[in-house]
């Protein structure tokens, strides 16, 4: 196994969910903020998810600069009769980069099922899009003791078919779903935890080698106060951030802080 230092050999990603907020205008007024302030960026890997609506015209302020453009879903298959749906394909000439798959909100609202996750990841990274595969457990599931056992069902269900020289590409975040919009964050104690448990996870499925090159974020009411302990702990190597991530001023500052823990 390397003896290099994790911050070394993972960098950090600090990606915005902006869920369904923003229109287009919207959305291109934030990412020229952004871009202002961090578009030349390399140091930390920054993305950025508006809605679909929004891709286009976001991706357009994102050319010739270093921040990534990411979905929110997708629907695994390449085309057909799925009405309301968006394929890889349509999101590859957008470039679009990122594309967030398994959000809890996609799980609770939508129905989404580890088996329908899986097939979406499989289809992600046939197209060249990295997965940021969300993982994580509700209160109730976390006050029973079954937080390592929901998230290892759910990330060993939604990486089935993986192979060893894709899991690189796939970013791992865990949510807590009872951490999330909630201003609940999780202790840097209580992520690192289920952080260095998906590692160990990783580990026994592709090796240490490659387990250690993986990024697992952490999202769950990330902001500029509590982001700076999160990030310094050994297996956190960013953030997925929602409601933070709707003004340049609080993302540009998480930004900031995954610089400084790089
Ligand atoms: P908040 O940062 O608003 O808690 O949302 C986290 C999240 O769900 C990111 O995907």
């Amino acid at each position: 196994m390397s003896t290099q230092s994790p911050h070394l050999i993972r960098k950090k990603v600090i990606a915005g969910n902006w869920k369904m907020n923003k229109t287009a205008a919207e959305g291109v007024a934030l990412a020229q903020e952004i871009v202002e302030a961090v578009g030349r960026e390399t140091l930390v890997d920054v993305v950025l998810c508006p809605p679909f609506t929004a891709l286009a015209s976001v991706g357009h302020e994102l050319e010739g600069q270093s921040v990534k453009l990411g979905a929110q879903n997708m629907h695994p298959q390449k085309n057909g009769a799925f009405t309301g749906e968006i394929s890889a394909e349509m999101l590859r000439t957008l470039y679009v980069t990122h594309v967030i798959l398994g959000h809890s909100e996609r799980r609770q609202y939508f129905a989404e099922t580890d088996a329908f996750i899986n097939q979406k990841v499989l289809a992600a990274l046939a197209s060249e899009l990295r997965p940021i595969l969300c993982v994580g457990e509700t209160l109730a599931e976390r006050e029973a003791g079954r937080t390592l056992d929901v998230v290892r069902a759910q990330t060993t269900a939604a990486l089935a078919g993986v192979k060893p020289e894709q899991i690189t590409t796939v970013i791992v975040a865990y949510e807590p779903v009872w951490a999330i919009g909630t201003g609940k964050v999780a202790t840097s104690e209580q992520a690192q935890e289920v952080h260095a448990f998906i590692r160990e996870l990783l580990t026994s499925l592709y090796g240490a080698a490659l387990a250690q090159k993986v990024r697992i974020l952490y999202g769950g009411s990330m902001k500029p106060s509590n982001a700076t302990e999160l990030l310094g702990q050994k297996d956190i190597d960013g953030g997925l951030i929602g409601g933070a991530a709707l003004e340049a001023r609080s993302f540009v500052e998480l930004v900031k802080a995954a610089m400084a823990a790089a």
